[in-house]
């Protein structure tokens, strides 16, 4: 450990929490030695002899000597292979279990099984070895005979010589995570992580594959400890359950459409959410928040939420608030909500062992906390001290711990940040959570923690997301969390936790977020200037402007560390941080748009360029730069004292959106950059909602090559009310375009009037609707219309 993890451990738990950290690691290695299963020495074993085969609902079954398969194709695109023996998972991750499923057509030779729907085919030959070609014969994957070792499922999968893999959930390493080795555990790093640390708080099994042949996405529907080795082949373990997995094939968007459907939607924030976020564990009182706002205020910067860490807490007892710090939380939201400001409170899954904390006692009585094989309640350590964990796999667990929420929201808190849910218990070595012998309830059918342990955090939003839901019925529940699984978005976003304050941490903040979002993960974010340093201004400031464009955009910082508000490092560095506040501001009506999206389609707003064309392999490897949905690529600065900038750009033309240079792609060059920029591309045949000062101006990107449909979401911007969908279509020639404008939905259009801005080309003509418009420059002022035919020199 370094010095400044000591100190910063020290800062945050004391001498005594040390002394704790130091006896939970005896008592958990007790209990483990005591309770766990000895493994001696188990036989690896193959499927063996082929014994029978059964046709089935949408597939087959094949018996072989010592296990049997199922393959089922649950839609065109999508098929389920589950290999027995081993306990089926609970089905805490999936969505839809009712799929349509046809029987596809099934051809068998002696050498095996093909089974056949619309562009795929799955080959199992007779030794239970799996193949998946698309229609053209492009072999997509190829898994080795599955073996078994004990409670173990080892399975090899080839990978061709130029296959690329993305995903696993969250990884501070490179975007294509071959070669390495990682483990599925979430994984509290305690202090801080940076490149290379493995593994951290979501682990989701879930990844995509791109190479010659084409792309594909697996979900490895097990809980369980897992571990991936990445080389010449594709080796996953899962030290227990069935072997099931899921396959999806087709393009991105049809494989993470199916996705969505099978593990659940991300959920439709609500719009003050897509604003700026200011946190730092250290503001401690009432006193400190109006601080706070008052210097947002001063400054003359927007900010639409500020964070409560657990210094809000009675001795970080959950669900209770300090009232010497907090006298008047009610009153306090309520003055911060007339600005237009909401608060965020932070929660850990730790209750205090307190016999005066009526948390704790109700949670007793209730029987809902976890425990060891003996019966006894287990106990961990956490920021309260020795602390009771609820067991979130027992429904009435989450039925209880959901109906604490009532006292925060009924004092105004309008969001809530899950935190320690990985679970993490300190300890001073070993694995920081609960002993794997710790019971659960795995909604009755019983269940130790290597199983659930990486559930805990889902099942935590669970509980978070159905309390706000039922405690607020007209709002949109927002929660974030630090861990997860396959399915979280159905419940919360999330944040890359304790970042190192380094200019390699964020750097890595690039890869992690993709991989999340090709994990599942649509909506993420970071602590801008890292959690666990004080970062100098430039660190600060290229922090900054990249986080303007992720989805969660919140600067949050450790105990210790120096104050960290936008305006800390004066000038130039506030005047340049408030430039980017404001354009964030100005592009809540595009990044509303792609929130709504996600939420249909489950693809995150934020993708790796090659989504651009994943033909052109040099994208492949590209991790530091990002799209922002389908009209923005971005190209952050990410190194120190950095002025010129190598830029990849996928095939298409781009407009900088600083002075509408345009840039033909495929291409590479190197670009000058200032302290005032970062590269920032709009691709040709883009609409750029943009608003201001209550009105809005579309920017359009013409594109003479192809013709071009974009759409702008709007609703209420909170619950459950009308909405409606704007469709612009565009066809652009040399000298004209026309842009015809559909609605659907019932939401009014929320401006009187829209200002249409041409870029890249000289406006001389404009009309509306048959009707001649004035121009000014290249840009007009418009009601509502159908038809616009514009003209340029
Ligand atoms: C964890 C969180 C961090 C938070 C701290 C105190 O380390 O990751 O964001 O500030 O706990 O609650």
């Amino acid at each position: 450990m370094d010095i400044r993890k000591i100190i910063y451990v020290l800062r945050a738990i004391g001498i005594n929490g040390i002394v704790r950290t130091l006896q939970y690691g005896f008592a958990r290695d007790r209990v483990d030695n005591k309770y766990s299963k000895r493994v001696s020495a188990v036989k690896r074993l193959y499927p063996g002899e082929l014994q029978s085969e059964n046709s089935i609902k949408g597939g087959i079954q094949l018996k072989f000597e010592h296990s049997s398969v199922e393959l089922i194709f649950l839609s065109p695109n999508l098929i389920q292979i589950s290999w027995e023996p081993g306990k089926p998972p609970f089905p805490y991750s999936i969505a839809k279990s009712d799929w349509e499923t046809q029987q596809p057509l099934i051809n068998s030779d002696t050498s095996g099984h093909s089974l056949i729907w619309g562009d795929f085919t799955v080959t199992i030959d007779n030794t239970g070895g799996i193949c998946f070609q698309d229609f053209k014969g492009n072999i997509l994957r190829r898994d080795n005979p599955p073996i078994r070792e004990g409670d173990q499922w080892n399975l090899s999968t080839i990978l061709a010589p130029e296959e690329h893999i993305y995903g696993l959930g969250e990884r501070a390493s490179s975007l294509n995570l071959r070669p390495g080795n990682y483990c599925s555990w979430n994984t509290d790093p305690a202090g801080s992580y940076t490149h290379g640390n493995d593994p951290l708080y979501i682990g989701t099994p879930i990844y995509l594959s791109l190479s010659n042949a084409g792309s594909y996405l697996v979900y490895y529907d097990n809980s369980f400890r897992s571990y991936f080795q990445i080389g010449d082949n594709f080796k996953a373990s899962f030290t227990g359950g069935m072997l099931r997995y899921y396959l999806f094939f087709g393009s991105f968007e049809k494989i993470f459409e199916q996705l969505a459907e099978l593990v659940g939607r991300p959920c439709m924030p609500p719009r003050w959410v897509l604003g700026y976020h200011q946190s730092h564990w250290g503001y401690r009182t009432e006193a400190d928040i109006r601080e706070v706002v008052k210097g947002f205020e001063e400054h003359n910067l927007p900010v639409s939420a500020i964070h409560l860490d657990i210094d809000y807490m009675d001795g970080f007892r959950v669900f209770t608030i300090n009232s010497n710090r907090f006298p008047e939380m009610k009153k306090l939201t309520s003055d911060l909500e007339d600005k237009g400001i909401k608060l965020v409170a932070s929660l850990n899954p730790a209750v205090k062992r307190d016999r005066k904390y009526e948390v704790f006692n109700q949670g007793s009585s209730k029987d809902v906390f976890c425990k060891l094989p003996n019966g006894k309640i287990l106990s961990g350590v956490s920021w309260p001290g020795w602390s009771v964990f609820p067991d979130f796999t027992k429904p009435e667990a989450r039925k209880w711990w959901q109906d604490q929420y009532k006292s925060l929201l009924s004092a105004g808190i309008s969001g809530i940040w899950h935190d320690m849910n990985e679970p993490a218990s300190f300890a001073a070595w070993g694995d920081k959570t609960f002993p794997i012998s710790t019971s659960h309830s795995m909604d009755g059918r019983g269940g130790d923690h290597l199983e659930a342990h990486n559930l805990y955090g889902l099942l935590m939003n669970q509980a978070g997301y159905e309390a706000i839901h039922e405690y607020t019925p007209n709002k949109r529940p927002w929660i974030f969390s630090r861990a997860g699984w396959a399915g979280l978005h159905r419940y919360a976003w999330n944040w890359t936790g304790d970042v190192e304050s380094t200019w390699e941490s964020l750097k890595q903040t690039i890869p992690t977020i993709l991989g999340l979002g090709l994990s599942g993960h649509a909506f993420s974010g970071v602590d801008i200037g890292g959690f666990s340093g004080s970062p100098g201004a430039e660190l600060y400031l290229r922090w900054f402007q990249m986080a303007t464009f992720l989805p969660l955009f919140r600067t949050h910082s450790a105990i210790g560390t120096k104050s960290r508000e936008p305006w800390a490092y004066g000038e130039p560095t506030t005047g340049i941080i408030r430039n980017f506040l404001k354009l964030r501001y100005k592009l809540i009506p595009y990044l509303y748009t792609l929130a709504w999206e996600a939420a249909h389609t489950g693809i995150s707003p934020i993708r790796p360029i090659f989504w651009e064309n994943p033909e052109d392999k040099r994208l492949w490897d590209v991790e530091d730069e990002f799209l922002l949905g389908n009209a923005v690529l971005l190209a952050p600065i990410l190194h120190e004292k950095e002025y010129k900038r190598r830029i990849t750009l996928p095939r298409g033309n781009w407009y900088s959106f600083w002075d509408d240079q345009q840039y033909i792609g495929p291409s590479q060059f190197e670009l000058p950059v200032t302290l005032e920029t970062i590269p920032l591309f709009i691709k040709s045949g883009s609409l750029l909602p943009m608003e201001e000062s209550g009105k809005i101006c579309i920017n359009v990107y013409p594109d003479i090559v192809n013709t071009n449909s974009n759409h702008i979401y709007f609703d209420d911007g909170d619950g459950y009310g009308a909405w409606r969908v704007d469709n612009f279509h565009f066809n652009a020639k040399q000298n004209s375009m026309d842009i015809s404008w559909v609605h659907e939905g019932e939401f009014p259009f929320p401006y009187p009037f829209v200002t249409i801005q041409i870029h890249g080309k000289q406006l001389i003509n404009a009309i509306v609707d048959g009707n001649p418009r004035r121009i000014q420059g290249n840009t007009l002022i418009t009601p509502i219309f159908k038809n616009l035919n514009l003209y340029f020199e």
